[in-house]
């Protein structure tokens, strides 16, 4: 499993009644009724890593069907009406659950509501998952880099499980920066689960590297990605060289701030962005939930 879940019980039965079909809508949270555009899941295991980050697992309509590293809209019933935020899925297209990853916005109109639940309480879930991080948008190449930071590790948590990513890449690197040593706990989980996972292990064993960096206290590894690229030194702890279109690939998820600066060195290393339609040497996605 990749993210470490707390207190997993089985989901619950279906109330009676719920999901009933009325004038377009479906009849779900108790009566409420629900936009067709989700379906309302159950909560399987909540974990709260620090007061700003927690994971979350739930169950997955048999419907449902994403490519590793998309996206989804997630959210409540507030007030009678759906509160939806788009969230990547943390967990790979194989798994038979779906996990989330999520900072905590005290103020945040669906994050403070959302780091309540519990096992056995519903969440909506969209139906229409999308997003560019995924291997379709990448052109053949050696060596994947996913670059990531705080909640911005969530779509490679899906990838890293995904036995393509090793079919398609000799090496990949997920390198993971945050404030703080305690912010690290989702990543340091997620790369030591990976290693034993059954379907994937062996490979990632052989292929995978976890690259983790701090910016607001001490630790083994400080600074941001972007200086760790710039002065070299990613490239010579990790034994690569610098960005080279001519065999790396690269899918970088954070803040707005982070993608222009990591997308501006992609950029300058010669590397062209890709999509699902044009497949090319660099992706990028906001973080999205904040
Ligand atoms: P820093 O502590 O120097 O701001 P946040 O929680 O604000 O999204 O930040 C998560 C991590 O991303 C922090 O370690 C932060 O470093 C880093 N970060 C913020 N902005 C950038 C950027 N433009 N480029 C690279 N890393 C960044």
């Amino acid at each position: 499993m990749v993210s470490p879940h707390c207190g997993v019980r089985e989901p619950r039965r279906p109330r009676p009644g719920s999901h009933g079909q009325i004038e377009g809508y479906a009849v779900g949270f108790e009566g409420t009724a629900l936009p067709k555009s989700v379906t309302e899941e159950t909560v399987v295991s909540v974990r709260h890593y620090t007061d700003r980050l927690f994971a979350f697992r739930l169950t997955r309509p048999a419907t449902f069907r994403f490519r590793s590293g998309e996206f989804i809209m997630l959210g409540l019933m507030v007030e009678g009406k759906p509160l939806l935020r788009a969230y990547s899925i943390a967990s790979p297209s194989w798994d038979e659950g779906l996990d989330f990853y999520s900072i905590k916005v005290s103020d945040g109109p669906l994050t403070s509501r959302l780091q309540s639940i519990g096992v056995d309480d519903g969440v909506l879930l969209g139906k229409k998952p999308t997003g560019t991080l995924v291997l379709d948008a990448l052109k053949p190449g050696k060596t994947l880099y996913f670059l990531s930071t705080g909640t911005g590790i969530a779509p490679f948590a899906s990838l890293v499980r995904e036995p393509e990513v090793y079919e398609r890449f000799d090496r990949v690197i997920l390198t993971h920066t945050c404030r703080h040593v305690a912010d690290l706990a989702y990543g340091q989980d997620l790369t030591a689960a990976v290693m034993d996972d059954p379907l994937v292990g062996e490979e990632a064993r052989e292929k995978l590297t976890y690259y983790p960096s701090i910016t607001r206290e001490p630790y083994a590894r400080e600074g941001r990605i972007t200086h760790l690229i710039d002065s070299g030194q990613m490239f010579e702890e990790l034994g690569t060289t610098p960005f080279d279109p001519a065999h790396d690939r690269v899918m970088i998820c954070g803040s707005m701030d982070m993608l222009k600066d990591c997308c501006e060195r992609a950029e300058a290393a010669g590397l062209e962005e890709g999509s699902n339609a044009r497949p090319g040497d660099y992706v990028y996605e906001k973080a999205f939930v904040s």
